[in-house]
């Protein structure tokens, strides 16, 4: 399974069952920020949710179907970072992140991101990367366009979110392009 150091402090590793207190933890400390863009939040409210969300990604990754990883600065865990569902047919699979707002704008989630595709686009054989935001999450939306990604289109009402329905900002990577730039 993908283990990355992103430099000498910060390294990204796959969830594992014996970090379910410590994601519970997190995600509790920061579920007034999340649950602004992350609809999952409020049904999370026990060590068990996060345990269950752990089984799953492990489940994921056996049936190699992409994986969860935890971003660790200096041995603490900071935030999450996760291939979804892999098309392997279309070879094709999407990001979805977030992190704790003490370790926000260090470029963690940006340099996190530019590992996960690499590793897609340039050792899984995936020939697409996708993420998609809420349009009016202007943080979210600033890492791929950091890394290149090409605005491809928008979603009209594409999620529920507590302030209401919003629309997705759909942005795509190709391994072609992301070879000429690496
Ligand atoms: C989305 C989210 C992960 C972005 O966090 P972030 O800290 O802005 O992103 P990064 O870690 O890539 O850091 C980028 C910031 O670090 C700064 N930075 C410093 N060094 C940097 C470097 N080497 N490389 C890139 N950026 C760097 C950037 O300027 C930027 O700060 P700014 O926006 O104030 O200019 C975070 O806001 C979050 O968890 N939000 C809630 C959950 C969420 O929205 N998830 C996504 C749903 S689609």
């Amino acid at each position: 399974m993908f283990t990355y150091a992103l430099d000498d402090h910060v390294e990204l590793r796959p969830l594992v069952p014996e970090h379910a207190r410590a994601l519970f933890e997190l995600t509790d400390r920061s579920r007034d920020r999340l649950r602004q863009w992350l609809p999952w939040v409020d049904s999370v409210t026990e060590v068990d949710h996060s345990a269950n969300y752990i089984k799953g990604a492990m489940k994921q990754a056996a049936d190699n179907g992409g994986f969860s990883a935890g971003i660790w600065v200096r041995e603490e865990l900071t935030g999450t970072i996760s291939f979804h569902e892999i098309d392997w047919h279309n070879r094709s699979v999407g990001i979805g992140y977030w992190l704790d707002k003490q370790f926000q704008g260090q470029g963690l989630m940006t340099s996190a991101c530019r590992a996960l595709t690499d590793h897609a686009l340039m050792r899984m054989g995936l020939n697409r990367v996708e993420i998609r935001c809420a349009t009016t999450n202007r943080r979210s939306r600033a890492i791929p366009e950091r890394l290149g990604f090409v605005l491809e289109g928008i979603i009209r009402e594409a999620e529920k979110l507590p302030q209401g329905f919003v629309n997705h900002a759909v942005y795509g990577m190709i391994q072609s392009e992301w070879k000429r730039m690496r």
